[in-house]
Order: structure tokens, then sequence, then C-alpha cells
């Protein structure tokens, strides 16, 4: 280890003493310890991790022309996250592996999924950042029945957009997600940018015991009001990774895709200069990421390009510092023993062709204002729930601890919180009046980031999530123009689960 930098163990500990602060705001992130019970967290040592090459696991569409047609299982399976020193942890996974299996389609093909549920709950899947037709969108009871124990559905719907997608269970996703059901979905480029390797990392969080089993504490009120389920043990693509193999010289496109329910990741390359070319799945203006970090909200993607510059043999660390005092290694880069591929960085673009988004027409939009309130350390009082206002305190006893617009969600049924006219423009001007950040996503658009803290923003980039800190204020625009009824939510999926839920209407 060429760092000195803790991996897991210090985590693990200050997660314990319930001290998690982002480092940049140096805003309270989890203000209290919440005892443990008899079982205790797993201790995480690093020595045991398996330091094999990370192959997408792809499933081969059966092709039919340009229709390729997948199927997924949702069920229980077992897989080694930690390294053999441990057991094996039960997981609820797609096709028994985590992440599931990596989907691969060319942009513009129709896209089949049928998903079969071998759980022992409904679930669903969301095609997260697609800009699907909403009867495809899997949420439960605003876009479908969910999926009975047993049955199969099947999805199915053109993709629009090439780049970095998730899928995921919009159901009970706090824990179906946090137990291991995701996978990712690659749409590539008619004529991808030139690059030696295509590499995917999915990254999550995960709170295991001892025995290396999942704490079954899912929706807590400790992480449902405060910063959401953060773990003491991050994968790369399903396993504790000490080292990830490269060659002097290759140029990798590196894919990130945080499937986290709460941890926020801030990557810091260290010696390399990776390159951001797109966010979110959308393409975006090649540029060094600011302060050198890539900051990966829950559900947020982020491209990367990046020239291996190190020297055979070498190793070069991966940091993970977005909560202060708390930075460990993500993984090593390891060189391989072996002459570089070139002496020279490639020399070819590694700008990506534009998406067909629509361009928000500014001086037509119509605005809407949206207010975050609630979790610890906020002033919200109360908000309405089901109907009627309801104090603080009552909230919180039936799970419920944050408003969007004073608003509580709950239940199934839910009324939008604006209705916007198709093809318009419309700007959110969003306010985070609560003391903790938020990852707000919104479902069937992708939208530009226009402003933060009134501050133009230097690429206006399209994104489909977006990370508000405690107080910031954020302003996006997008073109209405996919007809339903859309999420549009906080994906800390605590915060949603308690509450941090809306509905925007496309008509
Ligand atoms: Cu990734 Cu509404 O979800
Ligand atoms: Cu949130």
């Amino acid at each position: 280890m060429t760092t000195g930098l803790p991996a897991h163990p210090r985590m693990n500990a200050a997660w314990r003493a319930g001290r998690l602060k982002a480092s940049r705001k140096n805003m309270e992130l989890n203000a209290s310890a919440r005892p443990f019970g008899r079982r205790r967290l797993l201790q995480f040592a690093y020595s045991a991790a398996v330091a094999g090459v990370i192959a997408p696991s792809g499933i081969f569409p059966a092709r039919a022309g340009d229709h390729p047609r997948h199927a997924l299982t949702a069920g229980a399976g077992r897989v080694r996250l930690v390294g053999t020193d441990y057991p094996e942890t039960t997981v609820w996974a797609f096709d028994g592996q985590v992440p599931g299996p990596e989907i691969r389609v060319q942009q513009g093909d129709r896209l089949s999924v049928a998903v079969t549920n071998n759980l022992a709950e409904e679930t669903t899947v969301h095609w997260h950042g697609v800009r699907v037709p909403n009867a495809m969108d899997g949420v439960p009871y605003l876009t479908q029945r969910p999926i009975g124990v047993g049955e199969t559905f099947t999805y199915e719907f053109e993709v629009p957009d090439a780049g970095t997608y998730w899928y995921h269970p919009h159901q009970r996703s706090f824990e179906q997600v946090g137990r291991g059901l995701y996978g990712p979905l690659i749409i590539e480029e008619p004529e991808p940018i030139r690059v030696d390797r295509d590499v995917t990392w999915v990254l999550d969080d995960w709170r295991l015991l001892e025995d290396a089993s999942i704490s079954d504490d899912f929706g807590n009120m400790m992480d449902l009001s405060h910063n959401g389920r953060v773990g003491n043990t991050m994968t790369v693509n399903g396993q504790v990774l000490d080292a990830f193999p490269v060659r002097a010289g290759e140029r990798i496109r590196l894919r990130l895709i945080n499937a986290a329910n709460a941890r926020i990741f801030g990557l810091d390359f260290r010696d390399h200069h990776p390159m951001v070319v797109a966010i979110d799945g959308q393409p975006v203006e090649p540029h060094e990421p600011d302060g050198d970090r890539i900051v990966l909200a829950p559900a947020m993607r982020i491209d990367l390009v990046i020239d291996m510059a190190g020297t055979p043999g070498s190793r070069a660390p991966v940091v993970d510092d977005f909560y202060q005092d708390l930075a460990y290694r993500v993984v090593d880069l390891a060189y391989a023993n072996e002459a570089p591929l070139r002496d020279h960085p490639l020399d070819a673009p590694i700008r990506l062709e534009s998406n067909p988004l629509p361009e928000p027409v500014l001086s037509e939009a119509v605005r809407h204002e949206v207010v975050f309130t609630g979790g610890m350390m906020g002033m919200m009082s109360g908000a309405m729930m089901g109907g009627r206002m309801m104090d603080m305190r009552s909230m919180m006893r039936q799970g419920m601890a944050w408003a969007i617009n004073g608003v509580v969600a709950g239940g199934h049924v839910m009324d939008p919180i604006f209705t916007l006219e198709r093809g318009r423009t419309c700007i959110i001007a969003m306010a985070n009046d609560t003391a903790w950040h938020h990852p707000m996503h919104l479902h069937g658009h992708s939208f530009r980031v226009l402003s933060r803290n009134g501050e133009p923003t230097r690429y206006r980039v399209w994104q489909d999530t977006v990370l508000l800190a405690p107080r910031e204020r954020v302003e996006i625009a997008f073109v209405a123009d996919n007809p339903g009824d859309w999420m549009f939510h906080c994906h800390i999926l605590e915060h949603q689960a308690a509450g941090m839920m809306s509905v925007i209407r496309v008509a």
C-alpha cells in the first residue's frame, strides 16, 4: 500500500462514532451514533481482498435484428463480497450476481427485458436515467402494478440516448437496492471514442456485520432522518477490491456508477488526471474535475477517460475523501510489469457526440420553486401528511422525516406538485432548506443544471440526478416532452422512503 491511508476500519469506526462530515461544506452529517445491538459490525480487513481483473459479466442477448431480448430474475443469492477470509453474504440480486448482469445495447435499439420476481415480496425495475415511455418507468402504482411474487413483467422500450445508465427496483428500494438488486445498463454510441478498454465500476457501500452478513436494520429512524444508510464496506463490482490491473500507456474509459443507498463518493485519482467526458450518461465538454475530485452522489454516473501514465510495476491509489477526516483507499491501480503500450498518450479525440435532447428555451420557460425541508437539525416544525398538518414528532413516529413543498409523501396515491404543458420548457428552482445533502432525481427527462447558489454553472451539464449540498440553491431546466406522471425524489433511498418524494405531471 503506497499511501499509508487506512482502508475501511477507520471508516467503520468513524461511522460508529457518528461523525461523518462532508469535508467541503463541513456540515454535520450524522449527529449521533446509534447503539448497536448484540451483533457487531464487521471490522474490516483488507488482506483477503481479491486482486483479480474485473470483467463485466455481460449477458449476451439473443439478437433479433435491432431488438435485443434479455431476461432478469430477481431473487436471493450468495456472493463473496469481502474476500476469502469471510463467509459469503446472502444478498438479493438479479440472476444471483452483484451487480446484476451488464446489459449492453446500441443507441436506438429497442430493448426488451423480461423480469421475473423470485423474491418473497413485490418488486419493479426502473431504468435509471433512460428516457422511457411512462408505462415502462417501473414505479409501483404510479406507472404499473408491482410485479407479484412468481410473476414476470416485460419491459420494452427504445433507448434514445447513448451513455452509462443502471437499473434497480423502485419498490421498497431502500431495502431491495440495499441488499444488492441493481445492475449496469450501457448504451453504446454508434461511433464510440477510441480507447483501449471500456470498463464499468459499479460502486456500492454495505453495512455488514462481523460474519459478512447484511445488517438488517433497514429503515431505522436514525438512517431515515440523518444521512441515510451509510455503510462500512465499499465494493467495486460486488467485491472489496485491492488492485485493479492496468498497463502503462493504455487509455481507459471508466464508467462509474454509484449504486449505494446513501454514500456520496469523492474520488481522487492522485497521480492520474482523469477527464470527465459524460455525466449521468450525457456527454459533457471534456474537462478535469473541480478540485481534482470526482463527486459521485447516489444514482449518479460519471464517465472518465484516463491515460495510465504510471510506470510498469508501480501502484497508484484511488482515494475516497468525500467525508471529512475519513479518507480511505478504494483500490490501487496496479501496473503490470510490461513495457508501456505506447510512449505518448493516445492522440485521439475524447469528446462524445451529444444525445438528441430537446434544448430548453429559457425565454419561454415556466418557473416552479421547490423547497426541501425536514431531517434532524432542520427548521421544519411540521408538514402536510395524508391531507392534514402534522408536527415533526408525529411524523417521525410514522417513520417520516422530509417534505417537498411542505408535503410528506406517503402511501401510493400522490398528487402532482405541478403539471407541465407538454413541449414547454420548465425551470425548477430548488432550495435545500435542510442540514443534509440530497441527490435529487427526475424521471423521464434529463435536465440542464443552470446555476448553483445563483452562479451559472460552467458547462450547464445535462444530468438526471443533481446533488444539493446543505442550504444550497440549484436551478435546472428541461423541455417537458415526455408525457406522464414522473417521480421527482431524493436518491438517498432512506430519505425517499421517509417522505422526500413527489410527482411532476407532463400533460
Ligand atoms: Cu434511480 Cu426513482 O430512481
Ligand atoms: Cu435526501
